[in-house]
């Protein structure tokens, strides 16, 4: 049970403009911010969200209701969780009750976070009562921590044997389920055997902004493969959502304005260690929309921590182009590049807090990263070069919110380049809403886009490592796209705005269609959320399994040079119908020739031969 007053307290703290924002394309108009309604398949806007009244109402299908609702019904989640959600969002925590739950799923992730909690006490006794904990804490001291850090971030020990964690805690059959649906021991049904997942290993546990322990990171003691090992996912843990240490950084930190993303455990632990105390790391993977949302509601301001080489660069890029989508006004993201061979860990151990801190006052902002790196690309003392430079920077630009700090970014560009930001913004050519953007839009202006971003994080950059071999996305359109969907999907992805162009049946038609859920979906996203640029996109892509092939039908398209997109799509579209019709027609006619020719009446026999003759 949540107290009512509690909820009162949540929704005069959030702002359901902003909540609906970051879900549906909304226009301000008048007292209103209007756009295309969720909850049903429209064409134009009839949804409207009122500030004042902090309500949202369809004039198409009468949905209405609070931020609260709203976020059940569109994240498709429970009353509890949508609760947690907003209050995570505006910091505050909901109050613990030991009400039990008459939901049975509930009871399940309940009692998953307590085995989890289990597990974590586990570890911290073992760290400070095995027979073996010498090991683990020279290893520790070795690595410069303290036992006060070690406590502070609950650090514990995982012994070598084989089943040291079952055998503790799996007293009852429904421990031993928990045990294996949490992550903490691993089946091997075919050997009838049961193991645990973590073993002469250092313990991270990961929580969530309640505190409760939700994963492990394990470091191998020493050397060994894989070094980290982390728990896969399970109902309460999400990879590409959470950040080790942000639980840690709010507890210790009141009043958190800023973030320093880093990439590993030590590094967070060796930073707050030593005075950095609002460090958190991504999980093996690079830096998702999930976190950028989750952080960004939390501070204004980011600072990104990567490796100053090649590769640290290419990681800190793709965590730009994640981020410009996020750069409302008041926001802030910078980039701190660490010397060859350095990680934070290692650096603030052998120069200390002030130098690093003097490190952190010249990270680079995001709009001087942002030029540099794409005048590496470019020669921009030529014409050509800086009409190269605008084609590569528009279409990231317009990712960027509507606000000053977008207008300062193209300002600059305007800058470099000789052009006016009218100049710059036409060629861009993203509004999708208005049906003679199709033609100005300039297809040389988002040619270049997936050279610019080789590799969107896809969220799961370890998904090798045998931790996470288990690792699968729940919704993933599992089924292969059909030739033709694959020719459509690669089209819309050169144009996006292409999809305005679809009536309702033929959208229908993917619904039935062979191999056309991955292209129904694209779609239905371009639709629903007003996608005009490619990069977006991609990007509303890159934490699924389909990423990689999406990136490929881009690059496949571009390399095809379609002279006229919009030609080539209607064709694509009108074969992909003809495609469906037949195949209704052979599932027709095996209904019909299922059945004794004597049984059908005269319309089926008609239909027969219908079907037969027309066989395409
Ligand atoms: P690094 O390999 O950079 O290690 O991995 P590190 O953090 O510097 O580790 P130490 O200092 O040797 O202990 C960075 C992060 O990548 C993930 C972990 O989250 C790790 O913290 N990782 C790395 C894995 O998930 N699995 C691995 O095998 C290696
Ligand atoms: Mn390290």
């Amino acid at each position: 049970m949540i107290p009512p007053d509690f909820i009162d307290e949540i929704l005069t703290r959030i702002d359901i403009v902003e909540i609906i924002e970051a879900r549906v394309a909304l226009k301000k108009t008048g007292q209103n911010h209007t756009g295309l309604c969720p909850f049903h398949t429209e064409k134009s806007p009839s949804f409207s969200v009122n500030a004042d009244k902090q309500f949202y109402y369809c004039f198409g299908c009468q949905a209405s209701g609070s931020a609260l609702k709203f976020i059940m019904e569109f994240d498709r989640i429970d009353f509890i969780p949508a609760v947690e959600l907003l209050a995570a969002r505006v910091g505050m925590e909901i109050p613990r009750d030991r009400n039990s739950g008459s939901d049975e799923k509930q009871q399940h992730r309940k009692s998953i976070y307590e085995i989890l909690g289990l597990s974590a006490k586990f570890y911290d006794e073992q760290l400070r009562h095995h027979s073996q904990r010498d090991i683990a804490v020279s290893y520790l001291k070795a690595r410069g921590l303290t036992g006060q850090i070690a406590k502070e971030f609950s650090i514990g020990f995982a012994p070598a044997g084989w089943d040291n964690l079952y055998s503790a805690l799996a007293k009852t059959n429904q421990e031993r389920t928990l045990l294996i649906d949490s992550g903490m021991v691993v089946e091997k049904p075919e050997e009838n055997k049961i193991y645990d997942r973590f073993r002469e290993r250092i313990m991270f546990p990961i929580r969530d902004l309640r505190g409760r322990v939700i994963a492990f990171g394990g470091r191998i003691i020493g050397d060994g493969k894989p070094k980290y090992l982390n728990s896969p996912e399970t109902s309460v843990f999400h990879k590409g959502r959470e950040l080790y240490g942000l639980y840690e950084a709010r507890k210790s930190n009141r009043k958190l304005d800023q973030l320093l993303v880093v990439e590993g455990y030590m590094d967070v632990v060796a930073l707050s260690q030593n005075g950095i105390n609002y460090a958190v790391a991504t999980l093996g993977t690079a830096t998702t929309e999930d976190h950028l949302d989750r952080m960004f509601r939390m501070v204004p301001k980011i600072i990104f921590c990567f490796d100053g080489d090649t590769a640290g660069k290419n990681a800190a890029w793709k965590a730009l182009i994640v981020a410009l989508m996020h750069m409302k006004d008041g926001r802030s993201a910078k980039f701190l590049f660490v010397p060859d061979g350095e990680d934070p860990d290692s650096l603030i151990r052998k120069e200390g807090q002030d130098k690093f801190n003097w490190r952190l006052d010249q990270s680079k902002s995001l709009a001087d990263f942002f030029y540099e790196k794409l005048q590496e690309e470019v020669d921009i003392a030529s014409i050509e070069g800086k009409a190269h430079l605008s084609q590569l920077a528009m279409p990231l630009l317009m990712t960027i919110p509507v606000g000053v700090f977008r207008e300062l970014m193209i300002n600059q560009l305007a800058s470099i380049t000789n052009l006016t930001s009218e100049k710059l913004q036409s060629l861009a050519g993203v509004n999708i809403r208005s049906k003679s953007s199709l033609k100005s839009i300039s297809k040389s202006a988002l040619e270049e886009i997936p050279s610019v971003i080789p590799d969107i994080p896809h969220g799961d950059d370890y998904a090798h490592y045998p931790s996470d071999s288990e690792y699968e996305y729940p919704d993933q359109l599992t089924e292969g796209s059909s030739e033709l969907a694959r020719k459509a999907i690669g089209l819309l992805l050169a144009q996006p705005e292409l999809a305005t162009q679809l009536d309702d049946k033929e959208i229908q038609s993917f619904e039935l269609g062979r191999g056309c859920a991955l292209l129904l979906d694209i779609v239905r996203t371009i639709l629903a959320e007003e996608i005009g640029s490619p990069v977006f996109l991609l990007v509303k892509y890159q934490n699924r399994p389909e990423f990689t092939e999406l990136k490929l039908l881009a690059e496949v398209e571009q390399l095809l040079g379609v002279s006229d997109i919009p030609a080539e799509f209607q064709g694509v579209i009108r074969a992909l119908q003809e495609d469906r019709n037949r195949q209704s027609r052979e599932e027709l006619k095996r209904v019909l020739l299922a059945k004794p020719l004597s049984s059908l009446n005269d319309e089926e026999k008609q239909q027969l031969r219908d079907v037969t003759l027309n066989k395409g």
